[in-house]
């Protein structure tokens, strides 16, 4: 599994951490920037990521700004991409069982170290269940 990976300035900081803890897991990781704390534009790195994913099939993203939320209503903007924003370990995993989230999306000036590390085990300790959810996940992608 090919995880891509996007901050702005305000995620930069926990970018390498988080891209350590992908890599415990054994997920090949691909960084799309931003390279320093200089201030960017949230949009360029999440239209970078969501392109990325929507390209290759199979892959997922991540997305990091200070709240997540730009990050993920730029992402959405994608056809076929699922941005599910999280802030925990249940959130994380229901993103991943129910809507079939494609890329991950939290806030660094919202969720600390910890909890980054929860909302990761979520997500990666869940699988979409299709089902009932299948077809609701097809009604998003209908519109
Ligand atoms: C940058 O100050 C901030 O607006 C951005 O990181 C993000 O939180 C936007 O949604």
């Amino acid at each position: 599994m090919k995880y891509f990976i996007g901050t702005d300035h305000a995620g930069f900081e926990v970018k390498e951490f988080v891209i350590s803890l992908l890599e415990e897991k054994g997920v090949e990781v691909e960084d799309l920037g931003c390279h320093s704390p200089d201030r960017v534009d949230y949009p360029d790195y999440a239209h970078k990521v969501a392109e990325a994913v929507a390209q290759n099939p199979g892959s997922m993203g991540i997305l990091i700004c200070g709240t997540g939320i730009g990050m993920s209503l730029s992402a959405n903007k994608h056809r076929g991409i699922r941005a599910a924003l999280c802030h925990d370990h249940y959130t994380a995993s229901m993103a991943r069982r129910h809507n079939n989230a494609n890329i991950l999306c939290f806030g660094a000036r919202v969720v600390g170290k910890g909890e980054i590390e929860s909302i990761l085990e979520g997500w990666f300790g869940s699988q979409f269940e299709g089902g009932r959810h299948a077809q609701r996940v097809e009604k998003i992608e209908e519109w």
